[in-house]
């Protein structure tokens, strides 16, 4: 058994912002299932959105929110985000993470869709990878962290470890820390903690293409869920509009909103603008309209692609402003100045996830979660470009804060007890889980896409039982392996993708079913 003051899970932007912001507090301890680098962050492309100069204003930001947000963010929530993020991107910087400048000094600030200013930071098109390099170097500089690779948490450990009924409706479910798979012994670890964070990332791997990486399976949303703690808004699942057509690879490749900031325009498969028949706003409307629009004229023209066509904004301006893309492209004989780009739609970014309350808290005690598995209220129907890194780091400020102010009147439980994996057996069968992988994700595409419909809920609720079925009975008499362990957790958030999906009788923001009308909420 293992003890620590803080255990944070994940070592993305949540995770490190959360363990530097504790680590004068207590011991700290950070787990990541993979290398500490990989995660969602170092793969975002366009940057960190916030109000920098007075050309811009918080509430132009705010609006902009509460509108992609299709009127249904949480408006308290939106408001302290946006007017907190000035402070948190200045410790970004104090971390020694490098924004674009201008000739003249100033930031190079991008836009992107539903953004009526220009005002996303970047660092050139690779802003997420600058951004974990600085948060790394600071936690390994810090003598309280301890960082450990390939540590895969399994569940987290609350009174139900400890022999007592725990439901839905059972008040103050505590956490106590978690059980922890380490991949190179494949024992499982106890780790007990007075606070427990949990910054997993996304879910975009129940879909068949993502541009998430394959560390993104939903863990802390699956825990949670199966800890009876609360989770929220797991219809709206973000499609990003332009992820590089590039069949089997994994994950899908981005092509940055920042693009079609800078002029790119899409076209249909003829070479044909159509946005114009969607929206005022064209190709730089705002994303769940953008998805929908293309996978509207893919299905008319049977396409399986569409194109961002780049080629008027200069070799020179692509090279230097979107030097990761363009060598991506040209590795795969795609010169981005001569031709257009083929993209397609690729589940992109899960709106939903534990809920927490301004603090980060979630309904379980002592467990916070910041970042993509976390539910603020930020986000409403659909997010808006670059406020994701963005809450991210508000978040993991406000529960650190919060975790630091309450440390001292939490004790760590020893009744705990260690693993029990007493008469499992070793599957032997990779198939039954690589497959049933295979077959959720391909249910979860076809009919729990960018377009819905109650039909379609229906017979993926159908489908997905039997898959649930099947893999707890291979759960229940196996070894426990990460891969069969991300297969429940990818099974459980499908579970609650649809039914939350089936759940909303209206279309709005990300869930679009054609057998309800879209719903127009009133903004302030
Ligand atoms: P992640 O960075 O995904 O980190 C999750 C961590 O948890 C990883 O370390 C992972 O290994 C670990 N983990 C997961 N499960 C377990 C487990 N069971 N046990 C132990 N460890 C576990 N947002 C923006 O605001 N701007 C952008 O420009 C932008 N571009 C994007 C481009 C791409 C291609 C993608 C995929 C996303 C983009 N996003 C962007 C979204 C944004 O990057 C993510 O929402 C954000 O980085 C999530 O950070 P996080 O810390 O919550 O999770
Ligand atoms: C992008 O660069 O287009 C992604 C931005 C985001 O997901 O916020």
């Amino acid at each position: 058994m293992k003890e620590v003051d803080f255990l944070v899970i994940g070592s993305g932007i949540a995770g490190l912002s959360f363990a530097l912001k504790v680590a004068d507090y207590g011991k700290v301890c950070v787990l990541t299932k993979a290398d500490a680098a990989e995660g969602s962050t170092r793969y975002a492309q366009g940057g960190i959105a916030a109000v920098i100069y007075d050309t811009d204003s918080f509430e132009k930001h705010i609006q902009d929110t509460l509108v992609a947000g299709a009127g249904i963010c949480d408006e308290e929530t939106v408001r302290m985000t946006i007017t907190e993020a000035p402070e948190r991107i200045k410790e970004l910087i104090r971390y020694g993470i490098r924004f674009d400048k201008r000739p003249d000094g100033l930031y190079d600030l991008h836009r992107e869709g539903g953004h009526s200013n220009f005002r996303i930071l970047h660092h050139k098109d690779n802003t997420g990878a600058e951004v974990e390099r600085g948060l790394l170097e600071e936690i390994h500089n810090h003598p309280n962290i301890e960082l450990i690779e390939n540590q895969y948490a399994v569940e987290i450990i609350t009174q139900h470890h400890l022999g007592q009924w725990v439901t839905h409706h059972t008040p103050d479910i505590e956490c106590y820390g978690a059980y922890v798979l380490d991949s190179r012994t494949k024992k499982v670890e106890t780790y007990l903690a007075k606070v427990t964070l949990l910054a997993t990332g996304g879910s975009g791997n129940v879909y068949t293409t993502t541009t998430n990486p394959l560390t993104a399976t939903g863990d802390g949303v699956a825990m949670v869920h199966r800890a009876r703690g609360k989770v929220a808004d797991m219809e709206f699942v973000q499609f990003h509009p332009t992820s590089l057509y590039h069949p089997g690879e994994k994950p899908a490749f981005l092509i940055t909103e920042a693009l079609r900031g800078a002029g790119a325009i899409l076209k249909t498969i003829k070479g044909e603008e159509f946005m114009q028949k969607y929206d005022s706003r064209l190709s730089l409307a705002p994303r769940d309209i953008v998805a929908r629009a293309i996978d509207n004229e893919m299905k008319i023209s049977g396409a399986e692609y569409l194109y961002l066509d780049a080629r008027h904004l200069g070799k020179r301006a692509l090279m230097e402003g979107f030097p990761n893309i363009f060598a991506k492209c040209l590795d795969l004989g795609i010169n981005i100045s001569n031709d257009m780009i083929p993209i397609r739609p690729a589940a992109h970014y899960q709106c939903g996830g534990i809920l927490v309350d301004r603090n980060g808290e979630s309904s379980i005690r002592h467990l916070y979660a910041a970042g993509e598995c976390s539910r603020t209220g930020l986000h409403g129907g659909n997010r808006l470009a670059s406020n994701s890194l963005l809450e991210a780091i508000v978040y993991a400020h406000n529960a650190a804060m919060d975790a630091i102010r309450k440390i001292k009147d939490i004790s760590i439980c020893h009744e705990v007890p260690d693993w029990n994996a007493e008469g499992l057996v070793f599957n032997e069968e990779m198939v039954l889980v690589t497959q049933t992988r295979k077959e959720l994700q391909e249910l979860m595409s076809n009919y729990v896409g960018i377009v819905r419909s109650d039909l379609r809920l229906k017979r993926a609720y159908d489908r997905l039982s039997l898959i649930y079925k099947e893999t707890e009975d291979l759960y229940k008499r196996s070894v426990l392996t990460e891969e069969l362990s991300e297969l429940r957790n990818l099974i459980a958030c499908a579970y609650l993708i649809i039914r939350a999906a089936s759940q909303r009788k209206e279309s709005i923001g990300l869930h679009y079913s054609v057998n309800y009308p879209p719903v127009e909420k009133q903004i302030n």
